[in-house]
């Protein structure tokens, strides 16, 4: 009789052994810099894709779902994502402008979390993004829409063997992390571009 499922999931491999430094006190003080150099990072060592990421959204009765999609963008405007307007997280969007975007990259053991508000981009910038997708067939679509999350809290997890995790928090104007059982949790106000901070998040 084979191993039972649980068996199986404990005997998977964990991170590689040689998961990378991250210096926290080095970090830079915009987080879309970090953001890039682990992109920038996990791309040159061949992670398919580094660019894709869940998106959550939630429903009308409070459920959340996601999927995943590609980062397209990072400016003032935000984190930049696009999906047709008509797609249940378009509709979600639509009644509750909020997300949570998580990107994961396994064989560096790095996880980045961001969360905030959602705003629609410009016709002009959607329909730019739609005729910019590799699989272009010059038709229009109306229903496309760029998105870009502003957020209120960014969080770099970096993984380590010794199981004292690294997270690093960005969020506006908040000096220092609140009360956590993790001592490795270390926060800091970010000049980029985000949402304030209203209490429900
Ligand atoms: C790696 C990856 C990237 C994807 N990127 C996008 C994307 O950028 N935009 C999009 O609309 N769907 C993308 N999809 C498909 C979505 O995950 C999803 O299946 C689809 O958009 C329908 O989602 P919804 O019904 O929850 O709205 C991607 C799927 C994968 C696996």
């Amino acid at each position: 009789m084979s191993a039972s499922l649980g068996d199986f999931l404990r005997g998977l491999p964990d991170f590689p052994e040689n998961l990378p430094d991250f210096d926290v006190a080095s970090a830079p003080a915009d987080p879309a810099a970090l953001f890039r150099a682990w992109l920038e990072e996990a791309a040159a060592a061949g992670v398919r894709q580094p660019h894709a990421c869940s998106l959550a959204t939630v429903g009308a009765e409070g459920q959340p779902s996601s999927r995943m999609v590609l980062l397209k963008n990072i400016d003032a405007d935000g984190w930049h994502f696009a999906t047709s307007r008509t797609s249940r997280k378009g509709t979600e969007l639509t009644a509750n402008p909020r997300a949570a975007l998580n990107f994961f990259w396994a064989d560096q053991g790095r996880q980045v979390r961001v969360v905030g508000k959602v705003v629609e981009l410009s016709a002009e910038a959607s329909a730019a993004d739609w005729r910019g997708r590799p699989a272009d067939d010059g038709r229009d679509n109306p229903h496309w829409q760029l998105y870009a999350v502003l957020p209120r809290e960014i969080e770099f997890w970096q993984g380590r063997h010794d199981r004292k995790h690294i997270r690093h928090i960005y969020r506006p104007g908040v000096q220092s992390g609140p009360p956590t059982p993790f001592p490795e949790v270390v926060s800091r106000p970010f000049p980029g571009p985000s949402c304030p901070d209203t209490g429900s998040r």
